[in-house]
């Protein structure tokens, strides 16, 4: 099986640029005294990159190698500092109630609906009380559902795209609001939008959709 590993290999997948959903949470959570902030997935670190610009204490943890040494570049680049973490998802490495928000974007995806389930668990378990967390996950309109093989229940073992041979789990709503159980959800949004960093085969052009979701323990 493919890994974003594998695909850190290759700059094009050293993102930059912070996600906008990132960029209007920032202010809303300084004012409510959030300061330690867990990056769940930080990849090469464009998220973590933009909070610890803007005064937040931010950990940075991911599975990758590849992507936490990108990481470490992006940030040294911008003189930041690199507090980052190799660990999975489903079983993190920090206490209870350790962070104040989570932040886990285009990540939640990548797994099987178990596996997720593992993730959401542990996002919640390191969240203090009223700590919040922001995540985008996939759902089942993005133009990969459907590709490839399913191997169960809305998870697909895509063919096409930069991601082919990865397996990545959609949530319809219902599948959303049971795998965040745990949580009260604060804001759930559909983001529907022309797909900027990977292409179909053709190069056709393709719609990716997801859940924007601010959630609290
Ligand atoms: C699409 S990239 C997003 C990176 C970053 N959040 C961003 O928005 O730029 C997905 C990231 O999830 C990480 N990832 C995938 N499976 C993981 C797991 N089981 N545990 C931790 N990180 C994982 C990958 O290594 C990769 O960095």
């Amino acid at each position: 099986m493919r890994s974003w590993d594998d695909l850190y290999a290759d700059r094009e997948f050293h993102w930059e640029g912070a996600e906008s959903a990132v960029i209007e949470i920032a202010a809303e959570w300084r004012e409510r005294g959030i300061t330690l902030i867990h990056d769940l997935g930080c990849g090469a670190g464009r998220n973590m990159g933009f909070l610890q610009g803007e005064g937040f204490t931010v950990i940075g943890s991911d599975v990758s190698p590849r992507g936490l040494a990108a990481c470490a570049v992006q940030l040294g680049r911008a003189s930041l500092p690199r507090t980052l973490v190799q660990a999975d998802m489903t079983s993190l490495p920090f206490r209870d109630a350790a962070f104040d928000a989570t932040i886990s974007i285009n990540v939640l995806n990548h797994g099987s609906r178990a596996l997720l389930q593992a993730a959401a668990d542990e996002i919640h378990r390191t969240l203090r009380p009223g700590g919040e967390v922001l995540l985008t996950v996939l759902n089942t309109w993005d133009w990969r559902f459907g590709s490839g093989e399913e191997p169960e229940p809305n998870s697909w073992m895509l063919a096409d795209g930069p991601e082919a041979g990865i397996l990545h789990h959609f949530f319809d709503e219902p599948d959303l609001r049971e795998w965040l159980g745990a949580f009260e959800i604060v804001r759930l949004e559909r983001e529907r939008g022309l797909q900027k960093r990977s292409t179909a085969p053709g190069n056709r052009p393709v719609h990716r959709d997801q859940w924007q979701v601010l959630a609290r323990k």
